[in-house]
This record gives structure tokens, C-alpha cells and sequence, in this order.
């Protein structure tokens, strides 16, 4: 499964303090839990012992401590106790099992399996001009994938955000270009007549979009209004989505926010997009089936969705096998 190779979302950063967390990635229940170090752990959710969840358990000492006998795991996952034999060593075969982690943009990122990718890229995490923050999770019933497309499709915009991101009135989208990149596809030169842009737009405005698939279920925007219509002068916005595939059909959805604003507190601009999120999830969901259609021939395309097109294309050529179809 050539997803498992590559960095996934799996929970808020600040979520996982001291207690072991729960979370599930491509189906694998997995537990969270910080070692001594502060350094974020992730282990198959099941006790090698006799299987029960080691996130029912504690963390005490740096150390996991599963929830049923009190075996203890470290770092890594070597097991250091047995409690019903106090002077039993364990040998080194007796381990829970360990996957990589590592914290990134105030979220939590676990691969199931080596490889030499590193995490989706994200050039406005590096620009100093923009200020990030996050905004969920979501969870979605829906395949990863559907919501990617999701995010790359401008031509729901006049209905789904009726109002927002688009009106009734102008809903015709004009020629953009869509090329392949080494993690995807990008789109660029889409364009859309906008209402209410984003939290600060003072007018309906044209805004320009550039999307980038920067992952098989990871993707930015970056949106730049014409000169003048917002509150913020040289106002410019990229957003990040970050969907963790959970089963083939159920997502949990991160926004990360690059906005060029200090001043708002962070409910203000998550409102905006918790905002834009709610009006698409129940079209999401409703979506059928819920994974999504690689053979072109499955539903019908036109000119106005060749960035979804490219996506499929993208994810067919890449063997993604979880949440298609
Ligand atoms: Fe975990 Fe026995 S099942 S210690
Ligand atoms: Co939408």
C-alpha cells in the first residue's frame, strides 16, 4: 500500500498531553503518548501481550503502561517490565509495535511504513509575513480523496457558498491551466467572482486561485483578491488541507491557515473557514460512492473540472489504492 509510506495527519499536537491518545490512520488503530522527552510515540493500539488497548492505559516513568497487566513500553516499544515477574528482563523480541512520528505545524504526523518522502510541502509555513494557525478536526463521512476534489473544485462555489465564496449570477468558470507535478497536479489562473472572499473582504471582488495537490490526500490554495477589496492591505491567504484518511470511507480534516493578519484572534479567522468547511460537509457526505471514482468513465467530467480529472489521473498512475474506487 503505497500511502503507508507517506506522512498522514493523525491529531491536534495540543490534544496529546499527558494521557495516551487513541487515533486511527488507514485503518490501523494506533495510540499516542509522549516519552520522557516530550517527544511524541506511536504504537499499534493493541497490546502485544494479550492484545487489550494500550490506550486505556497510562503514561508513568516515560514509560506506556498497558492498561490490563501493566507491562511497560518505551520509546521505541521496547517492553522494560513485567509486572507479574519482577526480576523477568525481557528480551528484545518482546516489543509493542513501534511506528514513526513527528510534530509539525501544530499537528501530529505518523507514517506506517519507511520511505524517504518528507511531509506534503507547505511554502507559506516559511514566510515570515504570514501568520498560521489550524482549524479543526472534521470528521467526514466520506473517502479522503472526495475531499480533496472537494477542495480543488471551484465550480460548486455559486451553491454550495452561495453568498461566500461565489453567487447564482456568475458561476461560469473561465479557462485555467492544470499541469502534473512530482506530488500531484497544480492549477493555476482560477479565477472567481467572490461575494465574501475571505473573514476580511470588504466586497465582492475576482479572486485569483492557484491549487496544489501536495499529497495523495493533502492539497493548498492560494488565493490573492484584486488590489483593494479587503480590510488588509496587500491581503493574501494559503490554506492547507490536511485529510487523514481514517477507514476508506471516514476522514478527519485539518484546515492549516497562512493569513496575513496578527491581529485577529485565532475564532475569528477559523470562523470564516469553520464556516466555508460546514456548508460543504453535508454535499460531502451525500456523495455516492464514497470513494472516489478512478476510471474516468464512472461519472461525467467537462472542461470545468480538469483539476479533478488530473487528480484521479494523479491517484491511478500513483497505485493509491485507500477511499478510490
Ligand atoms: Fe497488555 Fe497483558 S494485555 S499487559
Ligand atoms: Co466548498
Amino acid at each position: 500500500m503505497i500511502e503507508a509510506s507517506h506522512w498522514h495527519p493523525v491529531a491536534l499536537a495540543d490534544a496529546l498531553q499527558q494521557a495516551p491518545l487513541a487515533v486511527c490512520l488507514l485503518a490501523h488503530d494506533l495510540v499516542l503518548w509522549r516519552d520522557s522527552t516530550g517527544a511524541v510515540q506511536a504504537f499499534a493500539d493493541q497490546c502485544p501481550h494479550r492484545g487489550a488497548r494500550l490506550s486505556l492505559g497510562r503514561v508513568a516513568d516515560g514509560r506506556l503502561e498497558c492498561p490490563y497487566h501493566g507491562w511497560q513500553f518505551t520509546a521505541g516499544g521496547r517492553c522494560v517490565r513485567v509486572p507479574a515477574l519482577p526480576a523477568f528482563v525481557p528480551p528484545a523480541a518482546h516489543c509493542a509495535r513501534n511506528f514513526e512520528a513527528r510534530e509539525a505545524r501544530g499537528l501530529v504526523w505518523v507514517r506506517l511504513a519507511q520511505g524517504d518522502l518528507d511531509l506534503p510541502a507547505f511554502a507559506a509555513e516559511d514566510d515570515a509575513e504570514l501568520r498560521k494557525l489550524n482549524c479543526g478536526p472534521y470528521d467526514v463521512a466520506t473517502s479522503a480523496p472526495r475531499i480533496v476534489e472537494n477542495f480543488l473544485d471551484m465550480a460548486h462555489f455559486g451553491f454550495v457558498h452561495e453568498g461566500w465564496l461565489g453567487a447564482r449570477n456568475a458561476t461560469a468558470i473561465d479557462d485555467y491551466q492544470v499541469a502534473p507535478t512530482p506530488t500531484g497536479i497544480r492549477a493555476t489562473g482560477c479565477k472567481a467572482w467572490q461575494p465574501q472572499s475571505s473573514v476580511h473582504a470588504t466586497g465582492a471582488a475576482q479572486v485569483e486561485y492557484t491549487y496544489e495537490v501536495t499529497a495523495p490526500y493533502a492539497a493548498v490554495l492560494t488565493k490573492v483578491p484584486e488590489a483593494g477589496r479587503t480590510a488588509v492591505a496587500g491581503w493574501r491567504e494559503s490554506i492547507a488541507l490536511y485529510v487523514c484518511p481514517l477507514t476508506p470511507e471516514t476522514s478527519r480534516v485539518w484546515f492549516r491557515l497562512a493569513v496575513a493578519d496578527f491581529e485577529s484572534p485565532d475564532a475569528k479567522l477559523q470562523a470564516f473557514q469553520h464556516t466555508i468547511f460546514t456548508q460543504d460537509q453535508p454535499v460531502l457526505e451525500s456523495q455516492s460512492p464514497k470513494r472516489l471514482p478512478l476510471d474516468l468513465r464512472a461519472e461525467l467530467h467537462t472542461a470545468a473540472d480538469k483539476a479533478s480529472s488530473a487528480y484521479r489521473r494523479f491517484l491511478q498512475g500513483s497505485g493509491i489504492t485507500f477511499g478510490v474506487c
